[in-house]
Protein backbone atom coordinates (compact mmCIF):
# COMPACT_ATOMS: atom_id res chain seq x y z
CA UNK A 1 0.00 0.00 0.00
CA UNK A 2 0.95 3.73 -0.63
CA UNK A 3 0.31 6.73 1.09
CA UNK A 4 -1.51 8.89 -1.33
CA UNK A 5 -1.44 12.20 -0.04
CA UNK A 6 -4.35 14.96 -0.55
CA UNK A 7 -4.61 18.11 1.51
CA UNK A 8 -2.15 19.98 4.44
CA UNK A 9 -3.47 19.93 7.72
CA UNK A 10 -2.87 23.69 7.60
CA UNK A 11 -5.91 23.65 5.24
CA UNK A 12 -8.34 22.06 6.96
CA UNK A 13 -11.43 23.74 8.64
CA UNK A 14 -15.23 23.11 9.21
CA UNK A 15 -17.26 22.47 6.37
CA UNK A 16 -14.35 22.09 4.42
CA UNK A 17 -14.99 19.95 1.07
CA UNK A 18 -13.02 19.33 -1.81
CA UNK A 19 -13.12 17.06 -4.84
CA UNK A 20 -9.97 14.90 -6.07
CA UNK A 21 -9.19 12.50 -8.71
CA UNK A 22 -6.94 9.90 -8.01
CA UNK A 23 -6.31 7.76 -11.36
CA UNK A 24 -9.81 6.59 -11.63
CA UNK A 25 -10.96 7.05 -8.61
CA UNK A 26 -13.23 10.51 -7.14
CA UNK A 27 -13.12 11.25 -3.87
CA UNK A 28 -14.48 14.11 -1.66
CA UNK A 29 -12.73 15.33 1.11
CA UNK A 30 -14.92 16.28 3.80
CA UNK A 31 -14.38 18.06 7.49
CA UNK A 32 -17.36 17.67 9.93
CA UNK A 33 -17.46 18.90 13.55
CA UNK A 34 -13.80 18.45 13.70
CA UNK A 35 -13.44 15.19 11.80
CA UNK A 36 -12.41 14.07 8.71
CA UNK A 37 -14.27 12.03 5.85
CA UNK A 38 -13.23 10.46 2.59
CA UNK A 39 -16.89 9.23 0.83
CA UNK A 40 -17.21 9.38 -2.73
CA UNK A 41 -18.92 12.67 -4.53
CA UNK A 42 -21.98 11.63 -5.86
CA UNK A 43 -24.71 10.03 -4.48
CA UNK A 44 -25.09 6.23 -4.90
CA UNK A 45 -28.87 6.75 -5.45
CA UNK A 46 -28.80 8.22 -8.70
CA UNK A 47 -25.75 9.98 -8.86
CA UNK A 48 -26.48 13.72 -8.01
CA UNK A 49 -23.51 15.67 -6.94
CA UNK A 50 -23.00 15.53 -2.56
CA UNK A 51 -20.26 18.82 -3.10
CA UNK A 52 -23.46 20.65 -1.38
CA UNK A 53 -25.42 18.30 0.48
CA UNK A 54 -26.76 18.91 3.83
CA UNK A 55 -24.59 17.33 6.80
CA UNK A 56 -25.71 17.38 10.44
CA UNK A 57 -24.85 14.91 13.61
CA UNK A 58 -22.35 13.10 10.99
CA UNK A 59 -25.21 12.41 8.45
CA UNK A 60 -25.26 13.44 5.08
CA UNK A 61 -27.92 14.46 3.47
CA UNK A 62 -29.01 14.37 -0.89
CA UNK A 63 -30.21 17.21 -1.79
CA UNK A 64 -31.98 15.29 -4.51
CA UNK A 65 -34.19 12.89 -3.04
CA UNK A 66 -33.05 13.32 0.46
CA UNK A 67 -31.36 9.88 0.80
CA UNK A 68 -29.22 10.15 3.98
CA UNK A 69 -26.29 8.71 5.00
CA UNK A 70 -23.60 7.86 7.75
CA UNK A 71 -20.27 9.92 6.97
CA UNK A 72 -18.35 7.66 9.21
CA UNK A 73 -19.34 4.15 6.92
CA UNK A 74 -21.73 4.96 4.64
CA UNK A 75 -24.45 3.09 5.49
CA UNK A 76 -28.06 4.11 4.07
CA UNK A 77 -30.04 5.10 6.95
CA UNK A 78 -32.75 6.81 5.02
CA UNK A 79 -34.16 6.36 1.59
CA UNK A 80 -37.46 7.76 0.73
CA UNK A 81 -38.07 5.35 -2.64
CA UNK A 82 -36.08 2.45 -3.69
CA UNK A 83 -32.91 1.83 -1.24
CA UNK A 84 -29.61 1.71 -3.19
CA UNK A 85 -26.53 0.96 -1.98
CA UNK A 86 -23.84 2.33 0.47
CA UNK A 87 -22.02 5.34 0.24
CA UNK A 88 -18.50 4.05 -0.66
CA UNK A 89 -15.96 5.36 2.17
CA UNK A 90 -12.15 5.78 2.57
CA UNK A 91 -10.05 5.65 5.81
CA UNK A 92 -8.12 9.16 6.36
CA UNK A 93 -4.76 8.59 6.73
CA UNK A 94 -2.77 11.60 8.54
CA UNK A 95 0.96 11.11 7.99
CA UNK A 96 3.31 14.45 8.85
CA UNK A 97 1.54 17.41 8.21
CA UNK A 98 -0.66 15.98 5.15
CA UNK A 99 -3.66 14.05 5.66
CA UNK A 100 -4.62 11.45 2.56
CA UNK A 101 -5.81 7.49 1.59
CA UNK A 102 -3.42 4.12 1.21
CA UNK A 103 -3.61 3.14 -2.10
CA UNK A 104 -2.49 -0.25 -3.60
CA UNK A 105 0.79 -0.77 -5.09
S1 LIG B 1 -29.74 11.19 -6.18
FE1 LIG B 1 -29.26 11.35 -4.10
S2 LIG B 1 -31.06 10.79 -3.12
FE2 LIG B 1 -31.52 10.51 -5.20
Amino acid sequence: MRFQPLEKLINLHDNYRRHFRIDHLALMLVQHEGELYLIEPRCPHREHSLENAHIEQGVLECPMHHYRFALADGQLLYAAEEPCRHLRTWQVIYEGNEVGLLLPG
